[in-house]
């Protein structure tokens, strides 16, 4: 199998929007509402645009399977990601992490740790963090895992 962790285009925002207005996502997420479009196009140009952002998309093969965000802030890292609905379940979760600290260390973008934030719920979530080595702190309502790489 051919996985890869290619850069996202504007040419995704269809695909990424579709993905964060999933159900499971959007309960999965600290702001609940359906994302119009309009929205969706404004702020991902912006981060596409943005220096401090590294977006990039999980291919099997010539599939996208999921996307994984970092926005950097004094070298710390913080990620945002997700799979796409019918990819859940198969490995990509975890894999689209271990995928990004391979990336972030060739691309020397000077990240030096990277943080997540995840509801308590969220299971899926967690696993994939702590199969990847992240250590887990109570943030209230939420997790807070992080890693030095
Ligand atoms: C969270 C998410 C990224 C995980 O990706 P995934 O590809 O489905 O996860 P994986 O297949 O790599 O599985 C990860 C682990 O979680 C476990 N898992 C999956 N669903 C679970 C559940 N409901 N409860 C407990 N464990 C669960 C899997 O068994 C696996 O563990 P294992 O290694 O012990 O077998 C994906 O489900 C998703 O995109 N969800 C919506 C968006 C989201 O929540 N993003 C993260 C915000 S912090």
């Amino acid at each position: 199998m051919s996985f890869y962790l290619r850069k996202a285009t504007i040419e995704d925002a269809q695909d990424i929007l579709r993905w964060r207005n999933d159900p499971a996502t959007r309960e999965n997420s600290f702001t609940k509402n359906k994302i119009s479009l309009m929205s969706h196009m404004n702020w991902f140009g912006r981060k596409l645009a943005d220096e401090n952002c590294h977006i990039f998309i999980l291919m099997d093969g010539e599939k996208k399977v999921g996307n994984i965000r970092v926005d950097v802030t004094d070298e710390v890292g913080e990620i945002s990601y997700m799979i796409a609905p019918d990819a859940r379940g198969k490995g990509y979760g975890k894999k689209i992490i271990a995928l990004l600290e391979e990336e972030l260390r060739q691309e020397e973008t000077g990240v030096k740790t990277l943080t997540a934030f995840t509801l308590k719920e969220n299971m899926a979530s967690a696993r994939c963090f702590e199969v990847n080595g992240f250590s887990c702190e109570d943030a209230g309502d939420s997790l807070c895992y992080s890693k030095s790489i």
